[in-house]
This record gives C-alpha cells, sequence and structure tokens, in this order.
C-alpha cells in the first residue's frame, strides 16, 4: 500500500495473507422512543398484547424531523472509531450498508466520509436491505483480505420510519431507526472466518418501496406519481417472508459454520436478524443453537434494517457476552430477496473506560472534523460561486 501525490492510498498487489478482524463497535439510536402503546393511541386497530406476542417487539426508536441516515451512521462510527482507538484519516474504505440513503445521489457514505475527516477513504454505499450490514461486512473483509485495504469503516444505518405507512398496522409496528458501526483491521490472525451472501430476485414483490428517496429533510424532488400510488411506502408480504426467512437464515448460517470447519455446538454467539423474536427463535430450533447463545434485543428496537446486526453485535459486547476466542455468527435476510452470513472469532477485548486523555482527545477530533468539513463545503460553494462569475465576465 502507498500514497499517492494526494493524499489518497493508492492500491498495490497483495503480499501475504491478510485476514479482516474487527477492531472497535458502535451504536447510535434516536432518542425518541416510540412504545406499542402509541399504535393504540393513534387509532390504529392493534393492542400492544398482539405486537409484542406476534413480535417480541415492546418499542422502537424514531428519528426526528431535522435527523437523517448519515447523522445516525456519523454517530455511530465516530465511537466505533473511538473504541478501535482510530483517527478517520487512517481509514482506507468507507461503507454504508442502507436502504434508506439521504439521496439517491451522493451516496451516504461520502457524506460520512467527510463528516468524519476520512481523508484518505474511498466511500460508498451497499443496499441490500435488513441483509445489508453482513454484505457490507463480507466486501470489507474481501477488500482487507486481497491487501487492497487495511483498515475499513462498515456501517448499517437505516430510517425506514420515513417509508412507512404509518396507517398499516401490519408494517408500521415493526419497524425502528438506527445505526451501528464496526471498524475492520487487518490482523495476522483471523478474524472472519467464513462468509456467505444470496439472493433471490424472483421474490422481489414479496417487500418493496417501489419508489426512491422521499427524503423530506434534504429536499429531494417528489414524483406526484409515485406520491399518488404510496409507493414510498414500504409493502410487505409478511407471511411469506415469515416462512422463507426461517429457512433461509438458518441455511445460510449452517453453511458458514460448516465452512470454517466448526460443529453448531462450537458456535458461542449466535446473532440473527432482528425482526421477529419468533423467526430468531425458530431459525435457532432449526440450527440447533439454545436460545442461550442467541442474542437478540429485537424487544428494544424493532427491525432497523441494516442496522440491526451491529447494534445488537454492540450491545452483545458491551454486556460482556462476547469473549477473546469466541466463535460468533451472524445471519441477516431481507428486501431482494437476499440474505448473507458469516462467521468470526472473535478478537477484541472490551477497552476500559476512556482514560482521560482519550475521552478530552476524542471530542476534540470530532469538532475538528466537522470544522473541516463545513470548510471544505463552503471552498465548494466559494468556487462554484468564482467559476459562474468569471464565466459571466467572458
Ligand atoms: N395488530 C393487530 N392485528 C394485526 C396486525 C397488528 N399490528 N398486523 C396484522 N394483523 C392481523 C392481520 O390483518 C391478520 O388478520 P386476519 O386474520 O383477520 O386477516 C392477522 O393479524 C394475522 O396476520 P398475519 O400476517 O398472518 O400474522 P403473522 O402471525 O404472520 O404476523 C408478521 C405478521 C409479524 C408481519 C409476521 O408475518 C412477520 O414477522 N413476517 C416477517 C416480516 C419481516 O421480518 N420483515 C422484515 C424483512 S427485513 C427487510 O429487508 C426490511
Amino acid at each position: 500500500m502507498s500514497l499517492n501525490g494526494d493524499g489518497h492510498r493508492a492500491e498495490s498487489v497483495p503480499a501475504a495473507q491478510k485476514f479482516a478482524q474487527i477492531a472497535g463497535w458502535g451504536m447510535y439510536v434516536p432518542s425518541r422512543v416510540v412504545p406499542n402503546d402509541t399504535f393504540v393511541k393513534m387509532g390504529l386497530d392493534t393492542t400492544n398484547e398482539w405486537i409484542s406476542s406476534r413480535t417480541g417487539i415492546e418499542r422502537r426508536h424514531i428519528v426526528s424531523h431535522d435527523e437523517s441516515t448519515s447523522d445516525m451512521a456519523v454517530r455511530a462510527s465516530q465511537e466505533a472509531l473511538h473504541v478501535a482507538e482510530m483517527t478517520a484519516a487512517e481509514l482506507d474504505l468507507v461503507i454504508v450498508a442502507t436502504c434508506t440513503p439521504d439521496h439517491i445521489m451522493p451516496s451516504t457514505a461520502s457524506l460520512v466520509q467527510d463528516r468524519l475527516g476520512a481523508k484518505a477513504a474511498g466511500a460508498m454505499d451497499i443496499n441490500a436491505a435488513c441483509a445489508g450490514f453482513v454484505y457490507a461486512l463480507n466486501t470489507g473483509t474481501a477488500f482487507i483480505e486481497s491487501g487492497r485495504a487495511r483498515n475499513v469503516l462498515v456501517v448499517g444505518a437505516d430510517e425506514l420510519s420515513n417509508h412507512l405507512d404509518w396507517k398499516d398496522r401490519s408494517t408500521c409496528v415493526l419497524f425502528g431507526d438506527g445505526a451501528g458501526a464496526v471498524i475492520l483491521k487487518t490482523a495476522a490472525e483471523p478474524g472472519v472466518l467464513a462468509t456467505t451472501m444470496g439472493s433471490d430476485g424472483a421474490g422481489a414483490r414479496l417487500l418493496t418501496i417501489r419508489a426512491g428517496s422521499r427524503n423530506r429533510h434534504h429536499g429531494a424532488g417528489s414524483n406526484g406519481h409515485a406520491a399518488a400510488n404510496g409507493d414510498y411506502y414500504l409493502r410487505m408480504n409478511g407471511p411469506q417472508i415469515y416462512r422463507w426467512a426461517t429457512q433461509m437464515m438458518a441455511k445460510a448460517a449452517e453453511k458458514v459454520i460448516t465452512a470454517s470447519g466448526l460443529k453448531t455446538s462450537q458456535v458461542d454467539l449466535f446473532i440473527p436478524h432482528q425482526a421477529n423474536f419468533r423467526i430468531i427463535e425458530t431459525t435457532a430450533r432449526r440450527l440447533g443453537v439454545p436460545l442461550d447463545k442467541v442474542f437478540s434485543n429485537v424487544e428494544d428496537y424493532g427491525n432497523t434494517s441494516a442496522a440491526s446486526i451491529p447494534i445488537a453485535l454492540c450491545e452483545a459486547v458491551q454486556s460482556g457476552r462476547l469473549k477473546v476466542g469466541d466463535n460468533l455468527v451472524l445471519a441477516s435476510f431481507g428486501a431482494g430477496l437476499s440474505w448473507a452470513a458469516l462467521t468470526i472469532r472473535w478478537g477484541a477485548a472490551v477497552p476500559a473506560h476512556l482514560s482521560r486523555w482519550r475521552s478530552i482527545k476524542y471530542p476534540v477530533g470530532d469538532r475538528v472534523a466537522a470544522v473541516r468539513s463545513a470548510l471544505r463545503r463552503e471552498q465548494w460553494r466559494v468556487r462554484a460561486e468564482v467559476d459562474k462569475r468569471l464565466r459571466k465576465d467572458k
């Protein structure tokens, strides 16, 4: 790996075998909590009992009007960088998994890259809906294993609340907003052991948001036809997805467990996509993993789409459910239809509380990045203005 003239790292041919290890993790959920009762108060024909017994969900967090996917992604990423004791300038690549980007273009990853001050990093979004984070982790791993990147930020962030039809009881009670992030670093030992990804586009109609970014915060234009048809709303065939998901997640998890040379009994922690506790339970039973080795926080967040697995991972680490040397399995499913799974030998010790120095250094670094971002944006604005005047004078 070398640096070219403008400070960006140029790609080079890989030398020796490299492995990807998770070195930092972070999460962010909006402060507004919406308990199940809210839907009843809104006049929806539902009950707390129905939602909680059919899904396991008790509450979810919903973005405020001035909060977007990139805002949540930046907050989760800053925390992940702090845990990894890294600065954003050390990142080679920023990948944001999202199906609710701030804009159709630019990518949400570019916005995150700028606001973090990841000066040497490439940036791209991945959309595999709820399976997006594991897809992105898989992609980041490939960049590291091939030697084309040393440090990769992988984020899962979604604000599906902006695409919910709040009169449709079969969908609006299921989802929440949030972001989770990890830092993938080059390591001498694995790390990520095995990965799988799959897609069945024939099932595309089972779960859709037909029209593009509605983006009320960022002023994107709205298409009258799409608005009239409610095409900005998430539509789903719940029972079909349910049946498919319980089979597919178990199959995908089984595949990576076997590919890692492990037995199911050697799995220390299983983190499936947090969509519905009944799906999680059935998947674990099919896989033969006891429930005490399964992590779930669907109760507190609902289905946060691409953010669900990194948020669960964060809480699992923070609550001491993962120790160095543990075998961790992640499995996800989502619109596409798409699915992905991954096994990791956990290698990162949970850091002690931030030292006094680091607790000062990191917020200052984040502020500096925010100021840099504002200055850079102003620079582009002035450049465009000067250019416009010069062309007028000609
Ligand atoms: N409150 C009360 N009743 C409801 C509600 C509600 N919120 N929602 C649906 N019902 C009713 C239905 O109208 C139906 O009534 P009917 O029998 O009179 O027709 C009855 O409850 C049963 O409906 P089902 O859809 O059969 O209920 P089910 O037990 O399948 O649960 C659910 C529905 C929770 C949606 C389930 O199918 C599920 O979890 N599916 C998977 C969804 C999922 O995971 N999606 C995310 C994919 S990830 C991504 O990419 C975004």
